[in-house]
Parts: structure tokens; sequence; C-alpha cells
């Protein structure tokens, strides 16, 4: 694994002579913030040794060096989902990647379903911490000390000086945020009208198929998490309607310019 890790790490420094400290990964229909990546080097994935190879026709993959706001970063436009059949090892490879090229702060975003009453679709939401619900965990199996440790500590699974300057830099432009507790599933089933509320009785404010594995492997390495979900769609009882991938994607792009900001901004102070 390691060594894995690190053929693929040395193979993308001899493509670029940035090293980025701050990584982003872009969610469903949240990938419009890379035009505003000033781009050095960007890397399709199949093009990568040892990166996941995408299954699925169409799927866009690529990685992106270059300049937000000054600051060096490295972008993941598009990720590997857990129901699209990779193994969880699969789905955190490109975190280990980044922590091997110097990454220290990661930023994620994703498309998620709001339990809490109070969210609207097209809310951004501050994830303050989650709840593993995927039925398995990416660190299962040998653990490797070079990488992070056997028991890794999750008590700030979502760093807080960053999720501060975030609320700071939302005030400073007037964007609404919420924040919560993410709820991680599988997927790729939305969740039924039951589920919602359970998921809601467990103590999350959101639900969606991705974040939880990258932000245990990130944590695992060393690495300080800001993640963002953009409400796309609502689980609460009497406002539940029947949604598709396409509405996800929608709900997600009308809300992108506010999350553009964010995420430049934070970059620049970093
Ligand atoms: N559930 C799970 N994943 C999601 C949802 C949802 O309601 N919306 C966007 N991704």
């Amino acid at each position: 694994m390691y060594e894995t890790i690190k053929q693929t790490a040395d193979f993308i420094k001899e493509k670029t002579s940035l090293r980025p400290r701050v990584a982003i990964v872009l969610g469903s229909g949240l990938g419009n913030l890379s035009s505003k990546i000033d781009v050095e080097v960007s890397l399709e994935y199949k093009d990568i040794p040892n990166f996941p190879v995408s299954t699925v026709v169409g799927h866009e993959g690529r990685l992106i060096f270059g300049r937000l706001k000054g600051t060096e970063v490295l972008a993941m436009q598009g990720r590997f989902h857990y129901y699209e059949g990779y193994s969880m090892q699969q789905v955190v490879f490109p975190i280990r990647v980044m922590k091997f090229l110097g990454v220290e702060h990661l930023l994620l975003s994703n498309a998620s379903g709001g339990m809490n009453p109070d969210f609207e679709i097209g809310d951004l939401m501050i994830i303050t911490d989650h709840i593993n619900l995927m039925g398995t965990n990416p660190l299962i199996g040998s653990n490797d000390e070079r990488i992070g440790p056997r028991f890794p500590d999750m008590s700030e699974p979502y760093n807080k000086s960053l999720i501060d300057e975030v609320k700071t830099i939302a005030r400073k432009n007037g964007i609404r945020y919420q924040t919560g507790t993410y709820a991680g599933i599988s997927g790729p089933t939305f969740e039924t009208p039951a589920e919602y509320k359970y998921i809601r009785t467990l103590g999350a404010d959101a639900v969606g198929m991705s974040t939880v594995p990258e932000n245990i492997a990130a944590n695992h390495a060393g690495i300080k998490v800001f993640a963002i979900s953009v409400i796309t769609d609502l689980g609460i009882d009497g406002r539940i309607v029947e949604i598709s991938h396409e509405d996800v994607i929608e709900a997600a792009k009308q809300s992108e310019p506010k999350l553009t900001l964010i995420f430049s901004e934070l970059s620049g102070k970093l």
C-alpha cells in the first residue's frame, strides 16, 4: 500500500512543480469551481498510475493543479463513491496520495438531503461532525503506522478553526449557512421516509453518500478537514417528494456560486 501510494505521488510530482498544501474535492454538480482555478496542470484519472478507473461511461475524473486566490491548490473534479463498487481503500486512495504530496488542509463538498426541519433546499450546511452509517470503514485491514495510527482519534473530525474561518467569510458576504451533523450512507438508493426519520433520530441533520470515508482517511493521515453540504432535497416528514440524481445536480448547481466563493476565500487564507 505504502509503495503504491508513493509511486502515484512520485508520478504526479514529476508532472508539476506545484506543491499545494490545500486540496479540494468537488461534489455532485459542484465541479464549476475549477473554472476559478488558474490551472497549471490537469491530469485525467485514467492516466494516473494506480488511480481507481471509472467504470461509469462519461464519468469525468480530473486532478487539477493550479492557484486559487493566489494559493496553490489541488482539486479533484469527480470523486469515487462506495456505491460505484470501489473498495473503501480505492475510495480513499486519492486522499492518501494527497498526504504524500504534502497536503495539510482538505476541503470537501457534497450534495445531501436535509432532515433538520429548519433547512431549506439550497442551504449550505457547514459539517461540524459526522455519523458513519456506511456499514464499513476505510481503515479496516492491516494498518501502516507510516500513514497513521491504528486507532485514530476522532474528537475533532472537522477542524474548528477552519469552521470559524468559513463562518466569518459567509457573514462578510451575506451568505446564509447552517451547521450540522452529516450521516454517511452507502447509497445508491435515496432514503425511504422511514429511513430519513431513523437517521434524523440518530442525531443527523443531513444525509449523503460520500465525505465520511475521505474524512476518516484524512484524519488518519493528520490532514485537517473542512466540509460543506449543499442541501439539495428534504427528508422531512410531510415535505418529502420524489427525487432523482438530476434534481440533486440541478439544486447543487443553483448553490454553487456561494460554495465557490467560500472555497476561494478560504483557500486564499490558507
Ligand atoms: N440522501 C442521500 N444522498 C443524497 C441525498 C439524500 O437525500 N441528496 C443528495 N445526496
